[in-house]
């Protein structure tokens, strides 16, 4: 199959020369092409010219879409989500607004718990269908890979269903998923007297199932006091890498524990959070590979303070935004709005917080190879913008303006 994308405006291709993520100032280097055209043969992008050389050089292309001027970026990356969830958190976020915090929500059995309630009362159809329901909505706000964790289950029969119903998914839906295994994101009502029994459970039950077979690419804790110590972060994520999985954390965003250290030393492939992350924090990650990814859409959402991205970038940290979707502390993943929030609240610019929230994303769950630019070679995942140009994404906030999605080189239909 074979498509020519002709008279697009300006095509920001974020190509990244090579390298897997861009840092420092080529964070600010978007690659824009003005007034060009790509040809697109078996889902991947074999040609970016003008239209007239494209069009020319191939006459016989059945299918041509003309974009009249749009705006094209590669399709965003979400690199950290929840999104496999049923149930709703709606109570809760009227009790915040009126003043409860998320953190006393959580202590008094909400939170976390409450979804597990739903989550564990769901099979895996119900789960299936819930996520893909979300996938369907995020692909229309221009979202064509995504990230989803477990989670919601911490027992290990319901952890294994989060699982399989996430793989289900990654199956049949346009979009590509990336599972990540994350029992370790609260401690279950059962265990509530006996932490070291769920870690156990976790270390010597559930991942080796998982590792065995082959269930998830990434296992992820959340490491923050209340929650996963610095020692089981350490005990479960080690585990974790001795049964094939890589590794990535949720560190620093409550309280500065010196989780992010802790990553860097264990070579996880992304920090992600990163509100309260120390000036050691942020020296260790300069000298690493780790991606650091923020969440942008949970100190909007929560009120609460946001992760210094402009000290991380200005650092030569390679930053990743993504929407940490989930039903407590982030309802929404549109990626457009995270880049609005980036630019208002955290001091990126607009460049930046689309390097962010592609090229970086797609490494921060080891797929820049494939996706998260326009060059050829690549997956043809590309999003048309009915805007005048790309800064109007960020720009423009609680707007959809996502005119056609191309995925694998197939344009979409909603
Ligand atoms: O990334 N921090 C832990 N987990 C999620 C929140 C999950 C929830 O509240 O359901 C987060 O913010
Ligand atoms: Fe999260």
């Amino acid at each position: 199959m074979n498509l020519l994308i002709t008279n697009i405006g300006q095509l920001v291709t974020v190509s990244s020369g090579g390298t897997n993520v861009k840092t420092g100032p080529a964070m600010r280097d978007l690659g824009v092409i003005e007034h060009s055209a790509v040809r697109i043969v078996d889902g991947r992008i074999e040609r970016i010219g003008s239209t007239d050389e494209l069009s020319r050089q191939h006459p016989d292309t059945i299918d041509v879409l003309d974009a009249d001027g749009r705006i094209a970026l590669p399709g965003f990356v979400d690199a950290h989500t929840h999104a496999c969830f049923t149930g709703s958190r709606d109570h809760e976020f009227a009790l915040r607004s009126q003043g409860a915090s998320y953190q006393e929500i959580a202590d008094q059995g909400g939170g976390i718990l409450n979804t597990m309630k739903s989550v564990r009362a769901s099979s895996r159809k119900d789960l299936k269908r819930a996520t893909d329901r979300h996938l369907d909505a995020m692909l229309r706000h221009g979202t064509t890979t995504v990230e989803i964790k477990t989670g919601y289950g911490l027992s290990m029969e319901s952890e294994i269903t989060m699982l399989d119903a996430i793989q289900d998914v990654g199956k049949e839906h346009f979009v590509d998923v990336t599972p990540t295994f994350m029992p370790a994101h609260a401690i279950p009502p059962e265990f509530k007297n006996d932490r070291a029994g769920y870690v156990r459970l976790i270390i010597e039950k559930m991942i080796p199932y998982v590792g065995r077979r082959n269930l998830a690419h990434y296992c992820d804790v959340f490491c923050e006091a209340g929650y996963f110590s610095i020692e089981e972060t350490r005990e479960i994520l080690l585990c974790a890498k001795n049964s094939g999985m890589q590794i990535k954390m949720h560190a620093e965003e409550l309280s500065d524990t010196g989780s992010t250290e802790l990553a860097v030393e264990l070579g996880a492939v992304s920090v992600d959070h990163l509100e309260h992350v120390s000036e050691r924090g942020i020296k260790a990650l300069r000298s690493s590979q780790t991606v650091a990814v923020l969440l942008p859409g949970v100190s909007f959402f929560l009120n609460h303070s946001y992760a210094p991205a402009r000290k991380l970038i200005d650092a030569g940290v390679p930053v990743a935004i993504a929407s940490d979707f989930n039903p407590g502390s982030c309802m929404s993943f549109s990626m457009p709005m995270m880049m609005t929030i980036a630019c208002t609240h955290m001091g990126m610019t607009p460049e930046e917080a689309i390097t962010a929230s592609t090229v970086n994303a797609a490494a921060a769950i080891g797929m820049s190879d494939r996706v998260g630019s326009i060059e050829v070679g690549k997956k043809a995942d590309i999003v048309l913008f009915d805007v005048p140009n790309y800064r109007f994404i960020p720009y423009f906030f609680g707007v959809n303006h996502v005119w056609r999605v191309i995925k694998n080189g197939t344009i979409l239909e909603f």
